[in-house]
């Protein structure tokens, strides 16, 4: 059986031009633990051109060497990865180092003269620019490249990686794309989130789309309700100066939540191609139903943890976390019910749930089929099976579905049994981490998986009443819970309906209802 490691191999039959990647935020946490690390698997699995480099800016005084020392020798985040001895060393060798001033366009001109330096033979290298920097640069960086001739392509490519979170609120989303695209045209702006790199997010399309059994019944007709939960374990830890401005909405549900959902639910694209994937998708966003203020207050829940006891240790709530406000009204839950308006989905109430310091760390798309609309067993006291198909997104990656059984014996008792895909059975390898994926994809100018701009704009325009009307109104509670439990109690009323309850899921894919401990 083909395993993943070999699929990527064959995805990546495209010849991978010889590149420079500078690294805006090269003593950040994010290159620490993800960039450099991933790009070493990319080496340590030949996928690096003859001629690469990489290339961190940063303000503090590293040499190449003393850099090299610290991002990769000393890093303790390569530890995991195999061959480690052999390789590091020649890795280390492809990275460099400039100190600047990200903020001073002058400075800019020091960069370009060490871009010139790495690959002495390249006049006019390919350049993949990574802001990984506080957002509140990008535009500065994006200007002071332009302003030095960096982003014109009379040679090699551009392209620029634009972390995550792409604006605050619509009008700087918007604000954003407008100063990028003055400097840089939209097919070199390469818009990331993380879980569009996740194998289990995109055998999303190939679970609808490569399968005949599925898309038939992918509709209102069969579909009664979809839930999406992204539940997170840990509380926002030495983050707390961050997530005070963010909050769970704009921290998971404005991008990678409503990125989930775009690939739930969107109309099959015309080819596999960027566009054609990434028009759908928009066209998607575009149908959300905006909500009104009404909806907000039905229909849109927010909540944050508090503190509790779990084993005997003494877990801090939201509000006493280091760098949180102890009046703080930021959201670590937040829960909303809301339709799709097209052909497809009219009058199916999508959910989707995320918080932190939930009982376990699991993310999952859940797809609950409509009963049959004849009860035959109902007499003999049998309940109905219910049909419901479950992604599991991380962790125990995998799918599951449940269908009605006859229990052996007289009668015609019906049990609802498991049927479960797990990942592990389907390769020996580790499924690749979506950082190694995604900076692959842009190395070969390959942007399917990263957002394009009328998205995150569409995407930011279904959000953004939300959080005016959380903003503007003092009157719209915010529940505590207990951290370790699955959020405010009161989430439960935006499902309505008989027996319907939401999936409250383990670790363990196919383990319905058992909770996991923190
Ligand atoms: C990040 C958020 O984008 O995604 C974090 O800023 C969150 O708050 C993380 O913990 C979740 O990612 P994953 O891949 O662990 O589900």
């Amino acid at each position: 059986m083909p395993n993943i490691k070999h699929h990527l191999k064959m995805s990546n039959q495209k010849k991978i031009d010889n590149q420079v990647l500078v690294i805006f935020g090269a003593s950040g946490d994010l290159t620490a633990r993800k960039l450099l690390p991933e790009i070493f698997h990319l080496f340590c699995k030949g996928y690096l051109p003859e001629k690469y480099a990489i290339l961190g800016v940063g303000r503090s005084p590293f040499s190449d060497e003393s850099y090299r020392q610290e991002a990769v020798l000393e890093n303790p985040h390569f530890s995991s990865v195999k061959d480690i001895d052999n390789n590091l060393k020649k890795f280390a060798a492809l990275v460099h180092y400039v100190s600047l001033d990200t903020g001073k366009e002058a400075a800019y001109a020091g960069l370009k003269e060490k871009l010139t330096n790495i690959l002495p033979d390249t006049l006019d290298p390919n350049i993949i620019f990574y802001l990984s920097t506080p957002p509140k640069l990008y535009i500065m960086i994006a200007n002071s490249l332009a302003a030095h001739g960096m982003n014109l392509e009379d040679g090699g490519w551009k392209r620029v990686i634009v972390e995550k979170p792409f604006g605050y609120d619509l009008a700087t989303a918007q604000q954003l794309n407008k100063e990028l695209l003055k400097k840089f045209k939209e097919d070199q702006i390469y818009r990331i989130d993380h879980y569009l790199g996740k194998e289990t997010v995109q055998n999303l399309m190939v679970t609808r789309f490569s399968n005949s059994i599925f898309e038939p019944l992918w509709n209102r007709n069969y579909i009664h309700r979809i839930e999406i939960t992204a539940a997170e374990n840990v509380g926002v830890g030495n983050r707390g100066g961050y997530y005070e401005g963010a909050g769970a909405m704009r921290d998971m549900i404005q991008n990678h939540l409503l990125q989930l959902l775009s690939l739930v639910a969107m109309e099959p694209p015309s080819h596999m191609t960027p566009n054609a994937i990434r028009n759908e998708k928009d066209k998607l966003f575009q149908s959300l139903r905006p909500m009104s203020l009404e909806d907000i207050s039905n229909n849109v829940i927010r909540g944050q943890y508090t503190s509790t006891k779990i084993n005997d240790e003494v877990i801090l709530g939201y509000r006493e976390e280091q760098g949180v406000s102890a009046t703080s009204r930021t959201e670590t839950f937040a829960a909303l019910k809301f339709y799709v308006d097209n052909w497809r989905w009219a009058d199916v109430p999508f959910y989707i749930r995320t918080g932190k310091r939930l009982p376990t760390r699991v993310s999952e798309v859940v797809i609950h089929f409509k009963p049959n609309h004849l009860h035959l067993f109902k007499d003999m006291r049998m309940i109905n099976a219910q049909n419901v198909l479950i992604f599991r997104i991380q962790p125990n990656e995998g799918i599951l579905l449940k269908f009605g059984l006859k229990v052996p014996g007289t009668g015609n008792m019906v049990k609802t049994v498991n049927m479960d895909f797990q990942y592990d059975d389907l390769t020996e390898d580790y499924v690749p981490d979506p950082y190694e994926r995604l900076i692959l994809d842009c190395m070969q100018g390959d942007a399917t998986l990263y957002a394009r701009g009328d998205s995150v704009e569409n995407s930011w325009q279904f959000i953004d009443p939300i959080l005016r009307a959380w903003e503007n109104d003092p009157e719209i509670p915010i529940y505590g819970y207990p951290a370790g439990t699955w959020g405010p109690e009161h989430m439960d009323t935006l499902i309505e309906g008989t027996n319907m309850v939401w999936r409250n899921p383990s670790k363990n894919l196919s383990h319905d209802g058992e909770y996991c401990e923190l």
